[in-house]
C-alpha cells in the first residue's frame, strides 16, 4: 500500500513585489549581486493586512478547491512556520476557524524551510494511524517580519507565501499513487549557523534572522543530494526514475549544484527563486503548486520534494502524484 495521496494543491502570495533595485536603495546591494549569487530577481513582502495566517487561509482554500472536496471532511491540520501570527495558539488552529471544519486535529510545526517536508511527513504517518481520513499541509510564513532590513547579507535573500496540500488517507484500492519514502534529519550543533536571536522565553522579543551563509550553502548541497540519494535507495529508484525535483528555493545555485551532484537533468527541477526568493517553509508547496498549475507536474509523474533550513533540518520525500 502506497502512502497518503496528495489530491489537490494552492499557493498564496502577499500582492506587494519588491524587486532587488528597490532593496538596493535601502541597503548597499545591486540586483547584480543578488541575481548572481542566488538566482532571486524579485520576492512578495506581505502588507499590513496579511499575515501568517491570511496567507495559509488563502492557500489553504485555494488547494481545496483544487481537490474538490468541502472543508468539513478535513480532520487534521498541520500549519509550518517559523513566524506565527502569535507565539501562541497555533496558527493552524486560526486556518481552522477561518475554513469552519473546527474539532479535528490543528497545530503547528517548526522546522523552518524544512517545515513542510516536517508537517507532511507527519501528516502522513497521522493519517495511516486512522486520526483523519484528509489533511491539510500548509507552510506560510511572514519572513519579511523577522529580517533585519540593514542587514545585506540576509534581507535580500527572503520573501512571504503560502502553500498547501489536501492529503488523503491511503487505501488498499491497488492505487499506486501517493507518498512513496521519506526521510527526516536534524543536527542541534549547526544551531549556530543559522538561527532567530530572540524568542519569547530568551529575550521576549521576536529577533532577527542572523546566517553564515557561506557555511550553510556548503552543508545544504552535501546534507540534500545525501537524503535524496536516501529516499531512492529506500524506494529502488534511480535519479533518472525521477519526473521532477521541488527544491526548497534558497538559492539557484544550491538547487544546481544538488541536483549536478546526483546527476538529475537541470530542466527536471522546479525554480521559482527568481520570483518568490526564500519563503522558508512555504517555498516547497508554493513551487509545487506552480508546477502543477502551468501544467508540468501530472498525474502519475514521480516527484521529489527536498529542504533544508535552520536546526539544521533538512528532509526528503517522494511522492506518485
Ligand atoms: O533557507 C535556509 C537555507 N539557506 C540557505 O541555503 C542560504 C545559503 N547561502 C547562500 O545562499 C549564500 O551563501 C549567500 C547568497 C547567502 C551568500 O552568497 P556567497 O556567494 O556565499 O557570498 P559571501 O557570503 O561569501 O559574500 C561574498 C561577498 C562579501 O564581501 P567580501 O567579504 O568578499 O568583501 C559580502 O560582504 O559579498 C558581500 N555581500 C553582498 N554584496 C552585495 C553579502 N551580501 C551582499 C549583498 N549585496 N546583498
Amino acid at each position: 500500500m502506497s502512502g497518503s495521496r496528495l489530491i489537490g494543491t494552492g499557493s498564496a502570495l502577499p500582492r506587494r513585489i519588491v524587486t532587488n533595485a528597490e532593496l538596493a536603495e535601502r541597503v548597499d546591494t545591486s540586483d547584480e549581486w543578488i541575481v548572481a549569487r542566488t538566482g532571486i530577481r524579485q520576492r512578495h513582502i506581505a502588507g499590513d493586512d496579511e499575515t501568517t495566517s491570511t496567507l495559509a487561509i488563502a492557500a489553504a482554500r485555494a488547494a481545496l478547491a483544487d481537490a474538490g472536496v468541502d472543508a468539513a471532511s478535513i480532520g487534521l491540520i498541520i500549519l509550518a512556520t517559523a513566524t506565527p501570527d502569535n507565539t501562541f495558539p497555533a496558527t493552524a488552529t486560526k486556518v481552522q476557524a477561518a475554513l469552519g471544519c473546527n474539532g479535528g486535529v490543528a497545530f503547528d510545526v517548526a522546522a523552518v524551510c524544512s517545515g513542510f517536508l516536517y508537517a507532511l511527513a507527519a501528516a502522513d504517518s497521522l493519517l495511516r494511524t486512522g486520526m483523519a481520513k484528509r489533511a491539510l499541509v500548509i507552510g506560510a510564513e511572514t519572513f519579511s517580519r523577522i529580517l533585519d532590513w540593514e542587514d545585506r547579507t540576509t534581507c535580500v535573500l527572503f520573501g512571504d507565501g503560502a502553500g498547501a496540500v489536501v492529503l488523503e488517507a491511503p487505501s488498499d484500492d491497488g492505487d499506486t499513487r501517493g507518498i512513496i519514502g521519506t526521510r527526516l534529519h536534524a543536527d542541534g550543533d549547526q544551531h549556530d549557523l543559522l538561527y532567530v536571536d530572540g524568542g519569547p522565553s530568551t529575550t521576549q522579543t521576536v529577533g532577527h534572522v542572523r546566517m553564515r551563509g557561506q557555511e550553510v550553502f556548503r552543508h545544504a548541497v552535501v546534507n540534500l543530494s545525501a537524503v535524496l540519494r536516501e529516499v531512492l535507495e529506500d524506494t529502488g529508484l534511480r535519479p533518472e526514475d525521477l519526473d521532477w525535483v521541488v527544491p526548497h528555493q534558497a538559492n539557484a545555485r544550491i538547487l544546481d549544484a544538488t541536483a549536478r551532484k546526483l546527476g538529475i537533468a537541470p530542466e527536471k527541477v522546479i525554480v521559482t527563486v527568481d520570483r518568490h526568493a526564500n519563503t522558508s517553509a512555504a517555498s516547497v508547496p508554493l513551487a509545487l503548486d506552480v508546477a502543477r498549475k502551468d501544467g508540468r507536474i501530472k498525474a502519475g509523474d514521480l516527484v521529489m520534494l527536498e529542504a533544508m533550513g535552520g536546526g539544521f533540518t533538512w528532509g526528503a520525500s517522494l511522492i506518485r502524484m
